[in-house]
């Protein structure tokens, strides 16, 4: 898989123009991360390793198509990894799932973590890291090193927008995983949002503020 992926279908491209709008309702911008987490957990599972089985049909005997290995790792960097991991758990129910918290130092502004849980056996799974929005790429590239400090080899990431800037540091830091998203957006300003973006994103999804 490339090292980016934009998924330029008209449906996905549509909702997210949805969700960038201000008057979008929470509510309703939940719901369009739901279903844009699905069409873009179709396409960053594409390479998932298959297998056949024997099953009958009515009216015969056939081997047919089946995920092969471990159940894949879907893993969440918190909070706002949540809101597209509940979508793609109805796409693929069987999942394992594991969390990521981090928060930012104000003196240092490096990343630290408070929380981490993830799968067993994670070195046999393909783990699909998740966070709608990759800025700077600071807690993302933290998020794979702890993922990769717990063993997993095969890691992609997962997110609705994407800064160049984000997608320049995830490349330098971890050129071994593939980044799967909606829109590559403009550049961060300089408070590290993304422009032309869509505000806070767990702000959105939770209405907080
Ligand atoms: N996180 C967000 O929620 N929004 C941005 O624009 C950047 C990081």
């Amino acid at each position: 898989m490339d090292h980016l992926t934009v998924v330029d279908h008209p449906l996905v491209q549509h909702k997210l123009t949805l969700m960038r709008q201000t008057d979008t309702s929470t509510g309703e911008f939940r719901r369009l991360l739901r279903e844009i987490s699905q069409l873009l957990a179709y396409e960053i599972t594409r390479e998932l390793p298959m297998t056949t089985k024997r099953i009958s049909t009515p009216m015969m005997e056939m081997d047919a198509p089946a995920l092969a290995g471990r159940k894949l790792a879907l893993v969440s960097i918190l909070r706002a990894g949540n809101g597209l991991l509940d979508g793609m758990l109805e796409l693929i129910p069987s999942a394992r799932v594991g969390f990521v918290g981090l928060y930012r130092d104000e003196e240092t502004l490096e990343p630290v973590q408070y929380y981490f849980k993830a799968p067993s056996e994670l070195d046999e799974r393909m783990v699909i890291a998740v966070d709608p929005m990759l800025a700077t790429g600071n807690s993302s590239a933290a998020a794979i090193d702890l993922l990769k400090e717990a063993g997993a080899t095969n890691i992609r990431f997962l997110c609705l927008l994407a800064a160049p800037e984000g997608v320049a540091h995830m490349k330098e830091a971890h050129p071994d995983v593939p980044i799967v998203t909606a829109s590559l957006d403009d550049k961060l300003n300089e408070k590290g949002y993304i422009m032309p973006g869509l505000g806070d994103a767990g702000d959105r999804m939770f209405g907080t503020k």
